[in-house]
């Protein structure tokens, strides 16, 4: 095995990233080496090259969202083998930029607990856009209290609002709530809702339209449901919280998980509509536990049943590491209904 591989590297704050060869890591008892194949693109990652968020020092690597093969794997894993094919979350953020576990190089470390096998017939370019979705999902309920076996049938009439559809993150906010029953209000430019229908969601709203709160909450209370749980994906929290006050029904209180950051002086409440902002849980084992659900569990089995849908689209980004720069300033721009995609 080589001793060096590329990397995308940040020399310092506010710089642009650079291709460099690094010395190759070996993974401790509960790692896994990792051989990236293809890394979507997230806002992070323009805010840790712009900004330095999530960096502490440099030079960082930073980066998340892996499809991969495993190339080592530490002494203390079991379920994991060289050869496996996984998608996999980089822990860049949560190390805080410490270069041997960013995603965006080609050969990385990342925790066994972070990672998922995938099935042959998913590509790497499909895998990559699994991770930071669908924990940013489990994370967003988490933090607003949505238990994991919560399991309602449709006579239960419990909706579920997801603002931001079309985004990443609303993707899999959509299919999540779906899986655990809810029936699901989803919000997105017209052009996707055919598209975002196949994800499960039941109704689609526009936006756009001036009167889209009223709207939405008039379709409920025809339909006899009650929305008291929400994941506003985009920042859209003041028309997330309007539609849940209006539409809560006899509910004491309802919750709203936002993935864009709150200000503490934000930190909306609107009579009994909470906002929280999406955060994982605190301290290392509670963390591992919460990524062992996500990855070797939930999403595990969703994959093996074909019960979960790759969205959204993928836009295939072309240079390799040495288009990343490129690459970022577009996703800067913003994507619409779909996900960045290097392959390395
Ligand atoms: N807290 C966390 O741990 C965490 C983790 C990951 C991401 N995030 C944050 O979550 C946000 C979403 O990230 P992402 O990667 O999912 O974004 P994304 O896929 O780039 O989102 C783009 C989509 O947002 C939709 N959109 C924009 N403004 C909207 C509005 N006012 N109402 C409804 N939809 C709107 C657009 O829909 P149309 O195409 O229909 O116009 C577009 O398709 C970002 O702010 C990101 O930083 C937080």
């Amino acid at each position: 095995m080589s001793s060096q591989h590329l990397a995308a590297i940040l020399p310092s704050q506010g710089s642009r990233f650079e291709i460099q060869q690094r010395p190759t890591p070996t993974p401790g008892p509960n790692e896994l080496l990792l051989e990236v194949h293809s890394v979507a693109l997230n806002p992070i990652d323009y805010y840790s090259r712009d900004f330095g968020f999530g960096v502490s020092s440099y030079p960082a690597v930073v980066g998340s969202d892996i499809g991969g093969i495993v190339l080592q794997t530490g002494s203390s894993v079991k379920d994991f083998k060289a050869g496996d094919r996984v998608a996999s979350f980089a822990p860049a953020f949560f190390k805080l930029g410490s270069p041997d576990y960013g995603a965006l190089q080609k050969k990385v470390l990342v925790p066994a607990v972070n990672t998922t096998l995938i099935p042959e017939k998913l590509s790497f370019d499909e895998a990559s856009l699994l991770p930071m979705a669908v924990l940013t999902t489990w994370s967003g309920f988490y933090s607003i209290g949505v238990a994991r076996d919560t399991a309602f049938k449709p006579s239960d009439k419990k909706g579920f609002l997801v603002w931001g559809g079309a985004s990443s993150v609303g993707t899999a906010a959509i299919q999540v709530a779906k899986s655990l029953g809810y029936i699901v209000f989803a919000t997105a430019s017209s052009k996707h809702h055919s598209y975002i229908k196949t994800l499960g969601a039941d109704y689609l709203f526009d936006y756009k339209d001036e009167d889209v709160v009223e709207k939405i909450v008039k379709t409920a209370k025809d339909a006899g449901i009650f929305i008291d749980t929400g994941y506003d994906a985009v920042g859209a929290w003041k028309h997330s919280m309007q539609v849940l006050h209006e539409a809560k029904g006899d509910a004491k209180k309802a919750m709203l998980a936002s993935a864009p950051p709150l200000k503490e002086e934000e930190m909306p409440k609107l009579g009994d509509v909470e906002a929280k902002f999406v955060l994982a849980p605190e301290g290392d084992e509670a963390l591992a536990e919460h990524f062992g659900f996500v990855f070797n569990k939930w999403l595990k089995e969703k994959l093996a049943k074909g019960e979960w849908i790759v969205a959204p689209k993928i836009k295939k980004m072309g240079g390799g590491l040495e288009g990343l720069n490129d690459a970022l300033d577009e996703l800067k721009k913003g994507a619409s209904g779909e996900k960045l995609v290097l392959n390395l």
